[in-house]
C-alpha cells in the first residue's frame, strides 16, 4: 500500500512521528481537538498531548469547560496534529473516555505550582467581568500557600480512543500521500486516499 514503511498499528506510527517531531520543533504535542454538541454543532481548540499508549491519546483539562461539557453529552472527538517541519499530519476520530483519578493525579503532581493554582482559580470557559476578577480568584486560591495543591474534582484527563486514523505525508505538487486506518476487530484495515 505504501512506500513509507508505515507501522501496522497507527498509534505506533504516531509515536515514531512524535519522536521525530521532538527533534525538530519546540511544541510537538500541540493538537487541535474538535468536539460537538449532541445535535452536531462543532467546536475546536488546541490542547497538548500528554500521553500516547496502545489505547489512545490523552489530554488534560477542566471538565466543566465547554469541551468538557460537550464530551459529557457527546463522548466523541476528532484530533488533528500537524508538524510543519516534517510535512506530516495525523487525523484521529474516536470515542472519548475519562482517565482515572489515579492517572490524573499522577500528571497533576508533575505540573508547576502556578499551573495548579491557575486550574483552581479559572472557571474555564465561563464569562469573566474583567481581568481583576481572575486576579481576585487567583488571590483566593493562595489559601493553599505552604501546602501541596490538591487535584480539583473538576479537572482531569480524557483519552481519545481512535476508531480511525489518517496519516498524511507532504509530497510535491499537492500530490500528497494519505493512508487511512480503520479498526477491524483487534487489528486495523488500511487504505490509500486521494490527496
Ligand atoms: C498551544 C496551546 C496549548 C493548550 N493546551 C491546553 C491544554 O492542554 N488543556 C486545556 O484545557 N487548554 C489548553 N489550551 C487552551 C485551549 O485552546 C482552550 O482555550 C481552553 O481549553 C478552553 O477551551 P473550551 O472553552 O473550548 O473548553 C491550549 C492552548 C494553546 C494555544
Amino acid at each position: 500500500m505504501t512506500d513509507h514503511d508505515l507501522a501496522g498499528d497507527p498509534l505506533e506510527q504516531i509515536r515514531a512521528w512524535l519522536d521525530d517531531a521532538r527533534k525538530l520543533t519546540d511544541q510537538p504535542q500541540a493538537m487541535t481537538l474538535a468536539t460537538a454538541t449532541p445535535d452536531g454543532s462543532p467546536s475546536a481548540r488546541v490542547v497538548l498531548l500528554h500521553g500516547l499508549d496502545d489505547h489512545g491519546l490523552t489530554f488534560f483539562t477542566n471538565r466543566d469547560s465547554r469541551k468538557g461539557d460537550e464530551i459529557r453529552r457527546n463522548p466523541r472527538a476528532a484530533l488533528a496534529i500537524h508538524w510543519w517541519e516534517l510535512g506530516r499530519q495525523v487525523r484521529i476520530e474516536g470515542v472519548v473516555e475519562e482517565v482515572s483519578v489515579e492517572e490524573s493525579t499522577a500528571y497533576w503532581q508533575t505540573r508547576p505550582r502556578g499551573s495548579q493554582l491557575a486550574a483552581w482559580a479559572s472557571p474555564q470557559s465561563q464569562p469573566l467581568t474583567d481581568r481583576a476578577e481572575l486576579d481576585a480568584r487567583v488571590a483566593e486560591v493562595e489559601r493553599f500557600a505552604g501546602s501541596a495543591v490538591p487535584l480539583p474534582s473538576f479537572w482531569g484527563g480524557y483519552r481519545v480512543v481512535p476508531e480511525s486514523v489518517e496519516l498524511w505525508i507532504h509530497r510535491d505538487n499537492r500530490l500528497h500521500d494519505r493512508f487511512r486506518y480503520a479498526r477491524d476487530g483487534a487489528g486495523w484495515r488500511t487504505e490509500r486516499l486521494a490527496p
